[in-house]
């Protein structure tokens, strides 16, 4: 059984990456895996100071919501990141997220090409919702995953669900059935 980490990084509750993150999760749950949700709208993570103190052996120096978050991302075996599309990628909360785990890299004595330390092993997921619905609405998104997460963090990836033509944003959920399906059987068969 896993233990999945779903990081919200949308400003509305029970709006569109919200309810497809439920979809997710409610399948993951059904399957026996321990899911915890956090929802980043409302919290403030800062980005990345580049200060290089986590490279000398110290915490993170910033002291924000990501104090309560490096616990659980300890914790999970399987990350997954839910993000509305923002012009044309990640949302600016998800990024943030992702610069702050700059602090959890370790020393690698062997590094792999392109990678100048190792970081925690993790499986990892992208769910996201965008009001378009084109061939490349998700690419620079898929992209940013593709070489951060899975090509220079090392995680393995288990796959996306790529929810377009959810319409605008804000309290609506707008989600088309097909997704919120979608996004419920892949975590009922994790
Ligand atoms: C600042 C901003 C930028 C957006 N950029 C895009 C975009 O580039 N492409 C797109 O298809 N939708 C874009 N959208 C629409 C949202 O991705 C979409 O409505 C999403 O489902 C909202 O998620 P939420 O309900 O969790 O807030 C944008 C919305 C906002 C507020």
């Amino acid at each position: 059984m896993r233990n999945i980490l779903v990081v919200v990084a949308s400003s509305h509750k029970n709006a569109n990456t919200d309810t497809l993150s439920d979809s997710f999760i409610r399948g993951a749950e059904q399957a026996g895996h321990k899911v915890r949700k956090v929802f980043l709208g409302g919290k403030t993570i800062n980005g990345c100071l580049g200060c290089n103190a986590c490279r000398f052996g110290k915490p993170c120096v910033q002291k924000d919501a990501m104090n309560e978050l490096y616990p659980l991302f300890d914790w999970c075996d399987t990350i997954v990141m839910a993000s509305p599309l923002y012009f044309w990628t990640l949302s600016a909360r998800l990024k943030a997220f992702l610069e702050r785990l700059y602090a959890t890299s370790m020393p690698d004595d062997h590094p792999q090409k392109g990678r100048y330390e190792r970081y925690p092993e993790k499986d990892c997921v992208l769910l996201m919702t965008a009001a378009d619905d084109f061939f490349w609405t998700f690419e620079q998104a898929v992209s940013y995953y593709r070489f951060n997460c899975v090509r220079y963090l090392g995680w393995r990836d288990l796959g996306m669900v790529l929810a377009g033509g959810c319409g605008g944003c804000g309290t609506a959920r707008r989600v088309p059935q097909v997704y919120l399906d979608e996004a419920y059987r892949f975590g009922r068969n994790l």
